[in-house]
């Protein structure tokens, strides 16, 4: 996949699939601006560090991606967080960071950046839902929740921006190696490796995805080669069903 002369935003550029994805971008050819809450010893053409919780950062995101960048062609709202328990045991401060980061952040990203990919022709936006998010998984309400809520926004927005030449699609992970789910296991006191190990077992595919497996489908989705998907729910789970 060829990205010579594109543009791109990434969100939790910092985390496990982030760094893949900038990596695979910029070697593909790809100008690209990184966000996250600490940017700094990552390799790209421009840092925009911040809090996605804070609204005016988030509004102002994409037009800062596009200024420093030269245009924005590509968006991917990767950032996310990972709440457990279920809603008897979920805090209003889960609820409120879940719904922020998960939710609300992607919908100002996405709000601010298609008027500007609309300008332009046309742009690709990539949203990171879950499998998680398109059929329940127990003791993970709110994350299941805030999982469905992206994907039916990229369902929507891709239906009602197609005519402006803008494709909006989600990938949707099952597990994958990255800080999000080995944090996860320390802090139930697994070692993180012997439980990634346990865990592909689980897996048709004999193992969890590697950050590479999902940052490979985002590029998809975000190149021509994707050009008639449109409004997708890309699952990528090594054959593994919600369970
Ligand atoms: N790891 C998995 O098993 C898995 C499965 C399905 C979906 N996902 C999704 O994939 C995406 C990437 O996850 P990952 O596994 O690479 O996780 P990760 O924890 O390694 O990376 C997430 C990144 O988001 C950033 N972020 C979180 N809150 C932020 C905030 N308020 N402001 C700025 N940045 C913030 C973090 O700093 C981090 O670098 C997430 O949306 C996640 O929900 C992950």
């Amino acid at each position: 996949m060829e990205f010579a002369g594109k543009s791109a935003l990434v969100t939790g550029a910092a985390g496990g699939i982030g760094i893949s994805l900038v990596r695979r971008l910029r070697a593909a050819g790809a100008r690209v601006a990184v966000a996250d809450r600490l940017t700094e010893g990552i390799e790209a053409e421009a840092h925009l560090a911040g809090d996605l919780l804070d609204p005016v950062y988030t509004d102002a995101l994409p037009q800062r991606a596009a200024d420093a960048l030269g245009g924005l062609d590509i968006v991917v709202n990767n950032a996310g967080v990972i709440t457990r328990g279920a809603v008897t045991e979920t805090t209003d401060q889960d609820m409120a960071l879940s719904m922020g980061v998960n939710v609300e952040a992607p919908f100002r990203i996405c709000r601010a950046a298609i008027p500007i990919m609309a300008s332009a022709g046309g742009g690709t936006i990539v949203n990171t839902a879950s499998c998680w998010g398109l059929r329940p998984g127990p003791k993970h309400a709110v994350y299941c929740m805030t999982k469905a809520a992206i994907a039916s926004l990229t369902q929507c927005m891709g239906m009602d921006h197609a005519h402006q030449g803008i494709r909006i699609n989600a990938v949707c992970p099952n597990e994958v190696n990255t800080p999000m789910l080995r944090s996860g296991f320390a802090k139930r006191g697994f070692d993180p490796d012997t439980a990634v190990a346990e865990l592909g077992q689980t897996v048709p595919l004999g193992r969890i995805a590697e950050p590479e497996d999902i940052a490979d489908v985002i590029l998809f989705l975000a190149s021509d080669a994707s050009r008639y998907v449109c409004g997708a729910l890309l699952e990528v789970n090594g054959g593994k069903p919600v369970s």
